[in-house]
C-alpha cells in the first residue's frame, strides 16, 4: 500500500502520456495522492481535465499561470511530495534534465526537487538508443535519479525495438519498491552483480561467456520487490532493467568491482555475475590486424570480487552470497568455494548442458550454507530469485 505518500507525476509529450491515467488510477487505489504536472507537448496527448478527474487534483501546467504561482509555486510542488514520477519521460525533458535547463514548469520543478525522481522513458528505439540520450541517461543515473524501462516491443511508429515505456505495473512495482511499501526488507540495501564481463584483447574483440544475466537480474528485481534498495551491477547482457533497481552497467571485471565497492555500505551482496577468471594481459589499444602469426593471447587473473566482498572488513555486507556454476561435482564444489571464497551461503547451480541453467527459463539449485545443503526442485528463475528472497529476508531479520 501507498497509503498517505504523494506523488508527483510529470507527464511530458508522447504517446504513452495515456499510459500515465491507468498508472494515476493504479496509484490512488492504493492510497496514494497523486497531483499531476502536464507539459506542453504532454497537453497534446492527454487532456489537463483527464489527469484531473483522475487524480481528483488540479493539474498544473504553466510556469508563467499567476494565479498558478500565488498559489502554489513552483518550489513548494516538489516540497510537498515524496517522489516525483515522470511518466513518459521523453528524450527532450531527459536532456534537459541533464542539462539543468528549466524552461517550463516540469524542467523547473525538476531542477528545484529536492525528492527522489523516478523517470520512466518513452521514446522511439532510435532516439533511446541515440549517444546523447544514453549520455543524458548516465548523468541522471549518477545524480541518483531511478528509471523502470522502458520495455521492448513494438512502437506507435510501427518500429520494433527498445523505447515504450514500462506498463504502469510496472511504474508501480517501481515506486512500490522505492518506498519499500510495508516491505519485509524496507529500510535494507542490496548489492546484486550479473550477466558476463567481457574482457577486451583489442577494440573490436573481447573474451566472454555464455551468462544471460536472467538470473542475477531477477533477484535484484525481486530484492527491489521486498522492499530493498537495490544496485544492479551488470556486465552486457540483453536484459531489461528491472524496475525499482538502480542499474549500474560496466564490462570488465575491474570495473564491476569499482562499481560494486562504489555501492558500499550494503545489508546483503548477492554475486551472481559470471565474471571472467581471467583478463587479457597484453590487451591492445589497436585493432590487431590478420595475417602473419596468430597473435598469442596472454591472460592474467582477474580480482575476485565476491572473495573481495567477503572481505571488506567494516565495510562486509551482513551477508554475502555467491553462485558457483559446476559441471561437476556441484556439491562438493560449492562447499569448498563457500570456505574459499568467505561467503556466507553458496547457490550452486549446474551448468552443464543438460542442465540449462545457462541462458534458460529455469534454474535446479542447492543453497549451500555452514549449516547445510538445502535442495530447490527445479524453478523459473523468477522463483528462484523469489525463494533466495524470502531466505535473504529470514536471515537478515533481527539483524541491526
Ligand atoms: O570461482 P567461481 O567463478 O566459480 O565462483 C563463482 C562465484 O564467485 C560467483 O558468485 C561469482 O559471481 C563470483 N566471482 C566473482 N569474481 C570473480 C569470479 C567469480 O565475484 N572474479
Amino acid at each position: 500500500m501507498l497509503s498517505g505518500k504523494r506523488i508527483l507525476l510529470i507527464v511530458s509529450g508522447g504517446i504513452a502520456a495515456y499510459k500515465a491515467l491507468d498508472l494515476i488510477r493504479a496509484l490512488r487505489k492504493r492510497g496514494a495522492a497523486v497531483r499531476c504536472v502536464l507539459t506542453k507537448a504532454g497537453a497534446r496527448f492527454v487532456t489537463p481535465l483527464s489527469l484531473a478527474a483522475l487524480s481528483e487534483d488540479k493539474v498544473y501546467g504553466d510556469l508563467f499561470s499567476l494565479t498558478d504561482e500565488s498559489e502554489m509555486g513552483h518550489i513548494r510542488l516538489s516540497r510537498e511530495a515524496d517522489l516525483i514520477v515522470v511518466a513518459p519521460a521523453s528524450a527532450d525533458i531527459m536532456a534537459k534534465y541533464a542539462a539543468g535547463m528549466a524552461n517550463d514548469l516540469a524542467t523547473t520543478v525538476l531542477l528545484a526537487a529536492d525528492k527522489p525522481v523516478l523517470m520512466a522513458p518513452a521514446m522511439n528505439h532510435r532516439m533511446w538508443g541515440a549517444k546523447a540520450t544514453r549520455e543524458n541517461l548516465a548523468i541522471l543515473k549518477r545524480r541518483g535519479v531511478l528509471t523502470v524501462g522502458p520495455d521492448e516491443g513494438d512502437m506507435a511508429c510501427g518500429e520494433f525495438g527498445t523505447g515504450r515505456m514500462a506498463e504502469p505495473q510496472d511504474i508501480l512495482a517501481a515506486i512500490e519498491a522505492h518506498f519499500g511499501a510495508g516491505a519485509p526488507l524496507s529500510g535494507r540495501r542490496a548489492l546484486v552483480t550479473s550477466g558476463p564481463t567481457y574482457e577486451r584483447i583489442d577494440p573490436v574483440r573481447y573474451l566472454a561467456n555464455r551468462s544471460s544475466g536472467r538470473q542475477g537480474h531477477a533477484i535484484a528485481g525481486a530484492l527491489a520487490r521486498a522492499g530493498a534498495r537495490t544496485i544492479l551491477v551488470s556486465g552486457p547482457t540483453g536484459e531489461p532493467d528491472p524496475p525499482g533497481v538502480d542499474v549500474r552497467r560496466v564490462e570488465t571485471a575491474e570495473e564491476m568491482l569499482a562499481a560494486c565497492r562504489a555501492a558500499l555500505p550494503v545489508d546483503v551482496a548477492v554475486c551472481a555475475a559470471a565474471v571472467s577468471d581471467w583478463k587479457i594481459a597484453n590487451a591492445r589499444p589497436q585493432k590487431i590486424k590478420k595475417g602473419g602469426q596468430a597473435p598469442q593471447i596472454k591472460l592474467a587473473d582477474n580480482p575476485d570480487i565476491l572473495k573481495l566482498l567477503a572481505a571488506a572488513g567494516k565495510r562486509r555486507p551482513r551477508l554475502v552470497v555467491g553462485f558457483a556454476a559446476e559441471t561437476e561435482n556441484l556439491i562438493a564444489n560449492a562447499k569448498a568455494k563457500l570456505k574459499a571464497k568467505g561467503a556466507d551461503w553458496i547457490v550452486a547451480n549446474d551448468v552443464s548442458a543438460k542442465g540449462g541453467a545457462m541462458g534458460g527459463p529455469d534454474n535446479k539449485v542447492h543453497l549451500v550454507t555452514k549449516s547445510g545443503v538445502e535442495s530447490w526442485p527445479r524453478l523459473n528463475k523468477n522463483e528462484v530469485a523469489r525463494r533466495l528472497t524470502l531466505q535473504i529476508v529470514g536471515a537478515l531479520a533481527g539483524k541491526t
